[in-house]
């Protein structure tokens, strides 16, 4: 099999993994000011984010105003999925998550912090409309990407060809499971569709940065290390990009 992932990240815990991840990221955000037009990023979801936006902001708020000034000014980002079927302003929507994550903390407004629709009229075309509109924004710089459980990134469950587009999506029973913690453990109120990019637009990004951490995802990230890309692992079609970097915990990453 060939050379996967270009670069991997172990640490020993959780909170050292957050501290390397942010600093990368802190690098990158700081070269997008002394580029012209800067491609947009591309964001996740999921509680492996949580302490890394949490993280990331902190570090962003204590540059110099002018520097966050133009950070925000030149923000564009896309996220990768969202729920559908949760009334409007649901606290559980990906929406909502970001805008209390990032989008409030930084101060940017709805076009820069991009996350589809899943409230749309014609859900297609708003999945159609968003993939173009990351191809008019130039496709992205760099991608964040969680894990499920079951290999999936953004919710692209197994099975998943690797030229699948942004389109509605059915989520697994163990999807649903895996995101129970916020609707009071009930996967049954987990919503059961959802819009996602495809693993088209995926692998398009320049740079793609997979987190893993903690112990429930030890099995999927070795049967990932372990795998050729197959349909069964959706997170598998990442080998056939040259930028990939892994980051994980030593809970997530126990070599066998
Ligand atoms: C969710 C989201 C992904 C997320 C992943 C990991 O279902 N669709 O975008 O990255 O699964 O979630 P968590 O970080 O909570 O384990």
């Amino acid at each position: 099999m060939e050379q996967f992932p270009y670069f991997f990240v172990v640490r020993d815990d959780v909170d050292l993994l957050v501290e390397s991840i942010v600093e990368f990221l802190e690098r990158r955000l700081r070269e997008r000011l002394i580029v012209e037009s800067p491609k947009p990023i591309g964001l996740a979801t999921g509680r492996t984010m949580e302490p890394i936006y949490s993280r990331l902001v902190d570090k962003l708020k204590s540059w110099p105003t002018s520097d966050l000034q133009a950070l925000v000014n030149g923000w564009k980002s896309f996220n990768l999925d969202e729920y559908i079927g949760l009334p409007i302003g649901d606290s559980r929507s990906f929406f909502n998550f970001m805008s209390n994550h990032i989008g409030k903390p930084l101060k940017l407004s709805a076009d820069k912090l991009r996350i589809p629709n899943g409230h749309a009229l014609n859900l297609q075309d708003e999945a159609k409309n968003y993939s173009n509109e990351i191809i008019k924004c130039g496709g992205i710089s760099i991608q964040l990407l969680g894990l499920g459980v079951n290999g999936h990134i953004g919710f692209n469950e197994p099975p998943c060809s690797y030229d699948s587009l942004c389109r509605v999506v059915e989520l697994s029973s163990s999807t649903r499971k895996q995101n129970a913690f916020s609707f009071g453990k009930n996967d049954n109120l987990v919503p059961s569709r959802a819009i996602t990019l495809g693993l088209k637009e995926i692998l398009s990004a320049q740079e793609i940065h997979l987190v893993v951490t903690g112990p429930s995802k030890a099995n999927v990230l070795q049967a990932l290390m372990n795998s050729p890309s197959t349909e069964k692992i959706p997170a598998s079609w990442l080998r056939s990009h040259d930028r990939v970097f892994i980051w994980a915990d030593k809970q997530a990453y126990r070599k066998i």
